[in-house]
């Protein structure tokens, strides 16, 4: 499985400005092949900056892009752009063509668009000018034009964007089956949840910068257990595990207590005060949370 191990994309102290503002500062990160990379972070951070750089659309100040080992640039990308497929922000939609038409002007061969027409779900309305399409199937018809001549790397610019939740979900098991074929994909989105599903990391940027490169794998582990307690009497409950010495914090009508702390003896102590227990269970934090978290506690 040694292409597995191939880096895909490499980007190594990359800075952009527009005028005398600076919209990346020194962005470095890199990923393998056959992974799904999330490039996550609030509207503004520079995602799709980061995307346009990768492709070679726009000059950059300082810094290298490289994608499988070979150099990017303006005046650089014929080669490997050739492996490339992209949605950057919205598709360009020429308003007198189909659908298909449009993936004519893409696609080497008809199986290939049939492929991935038939993969989007968009046979009802591929034949019709794409001018009359809503916003969900314009954005479908980018996906699509990213996808359809099967490129090695994938780069996808907020795709979910406007596609109701079937859509979505849809989109979510195509990439994955993909991606197990080998397909390497960047995806953006500004809300975690949308791609923790699906991505194997998660590249967090924010004012131009990267805050973290993590596996999700990572994440998952350093997102926080906590014990949710309910009693018949919560006040009295939350005093007497605090003064036991217990991390107690009391949220509407349940009482919050880190995971590490061993059930049995914290029980004991609200029963023997004859408190009745209603409800115990276990839960975690999402990882937008724990990378919140994580951030916050980084920057004190
Ligand atoms: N052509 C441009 N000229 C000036 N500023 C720009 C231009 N393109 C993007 N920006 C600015 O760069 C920053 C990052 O933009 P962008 O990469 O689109 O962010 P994101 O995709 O994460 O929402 C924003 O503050 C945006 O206003
Ligand atoms: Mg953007």
């Amino acid at each position: 499985m040694q292409h597995v191990q191939e880096k895909m994309v490499q980007v190594a102290g990359v800075r952009k400005t527009f005028g005398r503002r600076v919209v990346l500062r020194n962005v470095s990160f890199e990923f393998s092949a056959g992974k799904i990379v999330g490039l996550v972070g609030p509207n503004g951070a520079g995602k799709t900056t980061i995307m346009k750089s990768l492709l070679g659309f726009m000059p950059t100040d300082t810094g290298t892009v490289q994608i499988l080992g070979q150099p990017v640039s303006v005046s650089m990308h014929t080669v490997v752009t050739r492996q490339v497929g992209a949605l950057i922000e919205r598709p360009a939609i020429y308003p007198f063509l189909s659908g298909w038409q449009h993936l004519q002007l893409t696609a080497a061969s008809t199986a290939q668009m049939d492929w991935v027409v038939k993969a989007l779900q968009m046979t009802a309305y591929i034949y019709r000018p794409a001018t009359r399409y809503s916003l969900g199937m314009k954005q479908k018809l980018g996906i699509a034009l990213a996808l359809v001549t099967q490129p090695r790397l994938v780069i996808l610019d907020e795709p979910m964007n406007g596609l109701d939740p079937q859509s979505v979900k849809q989109l979510r098991d195509l990439l994955l089956q993909l991606a197990h074929e080998g397909t390497t994909f960047l995806v953006s989105s500004h809300i975690l949840g949308e791609l923790e599903k699906i991505i194997d990391q998660v590249i967090l940027i924010d004012q131009g910068q990267v805050l973290l490169q993590q596996t999700i794998a990572q994440l998952h582990q350093s997102a926080q257990a906590f014990l949710v307690i309910s009693t018949t009497a919560n006040e009295r409950a939350r005093r007497l595990l605090r003064s036991a010495g217990y991390s107690v914090t009391q949220r509407e009508d349940q009482l919050i207590v880190p995971a590490s702390a061993a059930v049995t003896p914290l029980l004991k102590i609200v029963l023997d005060a004859g408190i009745q227990i209603l409800k115990v269970s276990q839960q975690r934090e999402d990882l937008e949370t724990a990378l919140l978290r994580m951030l916050a506690n980084e920057g004190e």
